[in-house]
């Protein structure tokens, strides 16, 4: 239902210009590594240049809580990450960064939902079904071990999106089912209450070009053991990069800048310069995989450091990251204030 022609009498679509409202959420299950950042952080910061465009960033703590973390623990990787994100790019007036937790319109929303969600949608959501499919293969019951904090994840994950009305979702591939769910959701919702109270949010999945590949070569992941860390120590982190699996072509030999770990890192993170320079001496022969690490360092070291510096800083001055906090999460709850109230009144509340 977007008009693309004006019509008479209606005011212009740039006189109605509203800002775009781009929305993601970040699970609090440990720090980030250099695969988030490149993958997501970094292309959010991006996204965010263009004032026009309002981002809502949030630890989704209530999520992480499926898993039953300990509280010490889930506490403090969220305070990690809000001053994660903060030190990486998005410490910016079009920014809000909140806890999901902090935002109770977001649960009220999802409770609503929930009536909205069939049972057999739920069913076939891909988190769930793994998790019974683990079961079922190791002869337990179907639903050992599921909460329904696991089960419904979705719709707190729909929850999450339409309560802030958000019109982009940048996520990962792996989130694609997610997205499609919550837009399901808005529909039925619209289908069901003849209104157009929730906005249909569109998924901007993540290029595969975006991934980043980790130690082993595999895609950077906490779950695979393979990931470089991003705010590590400069003296951690080179050993990191000393792991690094590569062949065994001696430096004289001519190599394949293409297949080479390294040099995609180096892509992501280093100056054109380096990069070319590298590439060229892959080809023609005489560069050592020890140097190439070293250089991957100092690029990666010289990006990472301001970040560092800042992060440090914001882990130390507790009363700075709330303050922070607290400005995204008023205007958080303002804006899903309005939403939820829209919701209630259409469901006869
Ligand atoms: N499920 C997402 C992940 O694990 C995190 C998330 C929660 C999210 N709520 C969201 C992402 C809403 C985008 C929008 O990566």
């Amino acid at each position: 239902m977007t008009h693309t022609t004006a019509q008479p009498g209606r005011p212009s679509r740039a006189a109605t210009a509203r800002p775009t409202v781009i929305l993601t959420g970040v699970q609090p299950t440990g720090d980030l590594h250099l695969g988030n950042y490149i993958g997501a952080i970094r292309p959010l910061a991006d996204l965010a240049v263009d004032l026009t465009r309002d981002v809502y960033v949030f630890v989704a703590d209530l999520h992480a809580l499926n898993s039953r973390p300990d509280p010490a623990v889930l506490r403090e990787r969220s305070r990690r990450l809000v001053a994660a994100l903060l030190a990486c790019g998005l410490d910016r007036p079009n920014v809000h960064v909140y806890r999901q937790s902090r935002v109770p319109q977001v649960a009220g929303m999802a409770a609503l939902l929930s009536n909205v969600a069939a049972k057999g949608l739920l069913n076939r959501a891909h988190a769930y079904k793994a998790a019974v499919a683990a079961n079922v293969a190791a002869g337990r019951d179907p639903d050992h071990g599921v909460n329904m904090g696991l089960y419904s994840y979705p719709v707190l994950m729909a929850a999450d999106i339409l309560a802030l009305d958000a019109d982009e979702v940048p996520v990962g591939a792996d989130q694609a089912q997610h997205l499609e769910i919550a837009v399901d959701l808005a529909q039925q919702f619209s289908r069901s209450y003849r209104s157009a109270v929730l906005r249909e949010p569109r998924a901007l999945i993540a290029q595969p070009t975006a991934t980043l590949p980790g130690l082993d070569g595999r895609k950077m992941s906490k779950s695979y053991g393979n990931a470089i860390s991003l705010m590590a120590e400069p003296d951690d982190m080179r050993k990191q990069i000393r792991r690094i699996v590569t062949d065994s072509t001696p430096p004289e030999h001519p190599k394949d800048p293409e297949t080479c770990t390294l040099v995609a890192l180096l892509r992501a993170l280093a100056d054109r310069g380096t990069v070319a320079a590298v590439e060229e001496r892959y080809r023609t022969g005489g560069i050592g995989y020890g140097e190439v690490k070293a250089r991957l360092a100092d690029a990666i070291d010289a990006h990472v450091a301001p970040m560092r510096n800042r992060y440090q800083r914001l882990l130390t001055d507790p009363a700075e990251l709330d303050a922070r906090l607290g400005k995204g999460e008023q205007h958080a709850c303002q804006r899903a204030d309005r939403t939820l109230a829209r919701t209630v009144v259409a469901m006869g509340l």
